[in-house]
């Protein structure tokens, strides 16, 4: 995106203390935007800490619990007369036992994760879009797990079924978006070594994330909904 010499691009990336979300801040920071990442209240120090004191002055601490719309509205306020070139919600979880089949899934864990991951990323969304500059991009981290057309070995089938969700709700976003000239985005990272990915991974973070980055920012300035992969490949919906 071309933009005068004095504007400084400004990511607002939510759940950014560890893992992919940390990593893309390390990597914005690296292509010298501006980062505001948010962690939860009450978590003490984290990486993206670390980063802000090895970067004075470039990184902004915020904090928000996606699933708490008091927090989230709080949140708004604060920002209110900020604008963003990317919003991009990477928060999300996993049920306690993914081997789980639907079957076996209790109520209650199947509630909390279509919580946290399908309804409170759009919830994001929806409360802090209009920060988001007109030809800015709005980005949610998804999952090739969130593919219907993919899925022909079942396993982790509550996660899969809240990433598809949220899928869709953000399909459902992007179509009443259809006239504007902004870009959106779902992004697939790969299976990666996390806490939340393990130790199977197939990917290391930075054979995910610098990529993944790279993709997004060759998204910007091309309107309408994609779900791509870490390198840039179409994901079947
Ligand atoms: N790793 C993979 O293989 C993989 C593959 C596909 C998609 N993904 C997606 O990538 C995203 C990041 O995953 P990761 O692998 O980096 O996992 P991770 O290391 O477990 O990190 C999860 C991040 O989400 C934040 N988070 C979780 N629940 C939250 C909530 N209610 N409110 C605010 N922040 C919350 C965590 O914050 P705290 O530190 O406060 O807990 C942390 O920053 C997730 O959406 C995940 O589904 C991961």
């Amino acid at each position: 995106m071309h933009r005068t010499s004095a504007h400084i691009s400004t990511v607002l990336l939510i759940g950014a203390s560890r893992g992919l979300g940390h990593a893309m801040a390390a990597e914005f920071l690296k292509k010298g935007w501006h980062v505001v990442g948010t962690v939860r209240a009450g978590g003490g120090r984290t990486l993206l800490h670390e980063l802000a004191d090895a970067h004075p002055g470039r990184v902004d601490i915020e904090t928000l619990d996606i699933t708490r719309p008091d927090q989230l509205r709080a949140l708004r306020q604060r920002l209110s007369g900020r604008t963003f070139d990317v919003l991009f919600v990477n928060a999300g979880t996993t049920n306690p036992d993914p081997t789980q089949t639907i079957g076996e899934v209790s109520t209650e864990d199947f509630v909390d994760l279509m919580i946290t991951n399908a309804l409170s990323p759009m919830r994001v969304v929806e409360s802090l879009s209009d920060l988001v500059r007109p030809d800015g991009l709005i980005g949610i981290m998804s999952s090739g797990q969130g593919s219907v057309a993919d899925n022909e070995s079942g396993q982790r089938e509550l996660y899969r079924g809240s990433k598809a969700a949220l899928n869709q709700f953000m399909r459902s976003f992007a179509a009443r978006q259809a006239h504007t000239s902004r870009a959106m985005l779902l992004m697939a990272p790969g299976w990666v070594r996390t806490d939340l990915g393990g130790p199977e991974g197939r990917l290391s973070i930075e054979e995910s994330v610098p990529g993944a980055v790279d993709v997004l920012l060759a998204k910007l300035g091309r309107p309408g909904l994609e779900y791509l992969d870490y390198r840039g490949r179409t994901v079947r919906w």
